[in-house]
């Protein structure tokens, strides 16, 4: 895994909702309650962008059609049977940092 600071992003505690690539993708960053997180940005309904929502008990809420997908996890809620990619975030001084495996990193875990 391979650690990526998050550019033009500084913590400090606020809540927040941002776009940004890092490491090649395109990552949906969320700052709530006190922690970040980060999770894929496309929706993997219909491909609305997941930064462009709002937080809500412990998820996100999808802009388009109001899916939602846990912050943690990535999980859609009951009945959605879906989820979004999400990834370690490490937060040292105000930088924040987005860990991403590689594709032959994730495929070595599978046949763990
Ligand atoms: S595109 Fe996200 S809920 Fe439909």
């Amino acid at each position: 895994m391979e650690w990526y600071l998050v550019p033009n992003v500084e913590y400090h505690g606020q809540t927040f909702l941002k776009r940004v690539k890092v490491g090649g993708k395109s990552i949906c960053l969320v700052g709530y309650d006190g922690e970040v997180f980060a999770l894929g940005s496309k929706c993997p309904h219909a491909g609305g962008d997941l930064s462009q929502g709002w937080c809500k008990d412990g998820t996100v809420v999808c802009p388009l059609h109001r899916y939602t997908f846990d912050l943690r996890t990535g999980k859609g809620s009951a009945g959605q049977n879906d989820y979004v990619n999400t990834y370690p975030v490490e937060v040292k001084g105000n930088a924040v940092y987005v860990g991403i495996s590689s594709f032959w990193e994730n495929i070595k875990q599978i046949f763990k």
